[in-house]
């Protein structure tokens, strides 16, 4: 029987998220796609360090290898920062591979690019784990897009940033204590500083921006403020108030620009994001026809963060099964 090879660039958390997501659901995938996915390739960093990946899986530290794989059609890439994502999408893409990713920062800045060159080359580039984690706030704004003009996002778009708030208010705990633990449940990033200084939700929110309001704001007038400077007095003197500190990321149009800030604000009980805790991310969407919504769900962690990405290969092949019965 046919399968689908995968190859999967990055073997940290969300890597190796993907691969059991793979393994667990396989016969759910069958059913669905009526193709085995077979993992066939992983590309690592360090090649010295124990992992347990099949025997049979090709193990390389070299993208190029992995682009020789006969017959590779999927590559999920799981890398931190803008290069080398960018560049091996762009060659995955060129070979015609379809690519899945869950690489923000490389995304918010090439996001656009990849997308043009995936559709140059009839290949899909699937991108929902970038933004939010498991929530699946890419497919819900591609399908209220088609009518309805959004005219305002407000989002909790960092894990460990809502996870750091939580536990300083609710147990009372330092900045240091919270961020260790966010580390030890793998919320935060190799690098954290990208997750508190809110760097991270900054990429996330360009993200969405493009895809909602089909621009982004110029980086350098977006007001970007991470959660470092916040004490847990503040947090104590808040929830005296029944205030919450949340860091929040907010884009709207004024008078035809598009603005936009990320930054720890101050909320009250009746703000839709109040009751958001822990590592969730949600998203409060204001569109034109609809109305507001919004979307609560596990905003990092391995297996959501991987979730998005198995639901982004089941999108891939449903939709082609479908074209080819189409075309039958
Ligand atoms: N470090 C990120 C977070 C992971 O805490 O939200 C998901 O992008």
């Amino acid at each position: 029987m046919a399968k689908i090879k995968a190859a999967l660039l990055g073997y940290g958390t969300v890597g190796q998220g993907v691969y059991t997501a793979l393994k667990t659901h396989r016969q759910r995938l069958k059913g669905l796609l009526g193709e085995e996915v077979e993992i066939v390739g992983v590309l690592i960093k360090d090649p010295h360090k124990r992992r347990d990946i099949d025997s049979n899986i090709f193990i390389t530290t070299e993208f190029k290898d992995i682009l020789k794989i006969p017959g590779l059609q999927v590559i999920f890439e799981a890398i931190v920062g803008e290069e080398p994502g960018y560049t091996y999408l762009r060659r995955a893409i060129e070979k015609g591979i379809q690519v899945i990713t869950a690489n923000k920062v490389m995304f918010a800045r090439y996001g656009k690019e990849l997308l043009q060159k995936g559709k140059e080359y009839d290949v899909s580039v699937r991108y929902e784990a970038t933004t939010a984690g498991g929530v699946p706030i890419i497919r819900t704004l591609k399908q209220i897009l088609q009518v309805n003009k959004i005219e305002r996002i407000q989002g909790i778009l960092n894990g460990t940033s809502n996870f750091i708030l939580t536990e300083m208010r609710n147990n009372e705990i330092s900045f240091d204590e919270a961020l260790k633990l966010a580390q030890r449940n793998g919320y935060a990033e190799e690098n954290p500083t990208s997750d508190i200084s809110g760097k991270d939700a900054f990429c996330k929110t360009m993200i969405l921006s493009e895809l909602a309001f089909g621009k982004q704001p110029i980086w350098s007038e977006v007001e970007l403020q991470g959660i470092t400077a916040i004490t847990s007095e503040q947090v104590k003197q808040a929830s005296q108030r029944n205030l919450k500190y949340k860091h929040i990321a907010d884009i709207y149009q004024e008078n035809g620009d598009l603005k936009a800030s990320v930054k720890p604000i101050l909320i009250e009980e009746s703000h839709p994001l109040y009751s958001v805790d822990g590592v969730d991310n949600a998203i409060t969407v204001e569109a034109s026809l609809l109305g507001r919504f919004t979307l609560i769900g596990p905003g990092a962690g391995k297996l959501p963060t991987a979730s998005a990405m198995v639901e982004d290969l089941a999108d891939i092949y449903t939709v082609k099964n479908r074209q080819l019965q189409l075309s039958i």
